[in-house]
């Protein structure tokens, strides 16, 4: 099979793997968002041509204020740091999720990094920040019933309507750390990707071990409810 088109990873363990060395929650997370950088230039150089990362999702307002603030500091951290490494490789940053909930500075500094990029034509970084899975779909429900004179709707309607509408289907879901669970993260549009759990904490899924993860997708048999 070939590489994926479309990769969606949940970054799972920040918080576990500073625990296991004795360091704070946000060090861990400081640390996974150096490792967002390694894995984009690894999906790059694979030929990935969307790389979905679940970095906050309607369920993280439910930790200390304190680390909601360092987790919204972090696309800051990670474009001030990597910006100008991701313009040289072509690679365009999109996000997907209710920004508008963001710190203020937060919107700010993303937006000029999808304008800087926006006219990269290589893969597409994606964040999903503030994101959840039911609200995608409810939200594509709402902007269908918006346009008005809606009976009935379709899989077609969803799909026109959904965030992900301008990117290839989801082929692969990963998600670190061994919990199995989706998370509320693409709902909708992981009805047919194929789900790899990897034993690790996202700060040591390191490009290697994506390697590994796409090269397993390739030995899956898809068969999308069909036979072969
Ligand atoms: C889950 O680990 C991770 C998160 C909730 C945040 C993920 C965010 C990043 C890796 C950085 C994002 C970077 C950018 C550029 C937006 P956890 O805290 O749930 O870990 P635990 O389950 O071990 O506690």
């Amino acid at each position: 099979m070939n590489i994926p088109q479309h990769v969606a990873i949940i970054m799972d363990g920040n918080g576990r793997w500073a625990k296991k060395q004795n360091k704070p929650r946000a060090y861990g997370h400081l640390t996974g968002t150096d490792n967002v950088r390694n894995i984009a230039i690894k999906a790059d150089e694979l030929g990935i041509k969307v790389l979905t990362l679940y970095a906050f999702s309607t369920e993280n307002w439910k930790r200390p204020k304190e680390e909601i603030d360092y987790l919204m500091s972090l696309p800051e951290v990670f474009i001030d740091k990597f910006l100008k490494e991701l313009m040289e490789r072509n690679i365009k940053i999109e996000t997907i999720g209710d920004l508008s909930a963001l710190p203020v500075k937060t919107v700010k500094v993303l937006n000029t990094a999808i304008n800087k990029t926006k006219k990269n034509k290589g893969m597409i970084l994606v964040f999903a920040l503030n994101y959840g899975g039911r609200s995608d779909i409810v939200n594509a429900v709402n902007s269908i019933i918006k346009n008005g004179n809606v009976n009935s709707i379709t899989e077609q309607d969803i799909n026109n309507h959904i965030s992900t509408k301008d990117y290839p289907e989801v082929d692969l879901m990963i998600r670190t750390s061994l919990d199995y669970r989706i998370s509320n993260f693409l709902l909708w549009q992981l009805s047919y990707a194929e789900f790899i759990f990897v034993d690790c904490y996202w700060p040591d899924f390191n490009g290697e071990r994506f390697a590994e993860a796409i090269a397993e997708y390739t030995n899956r048999q898809r068969r999308f409810g069909g036979l072969l």
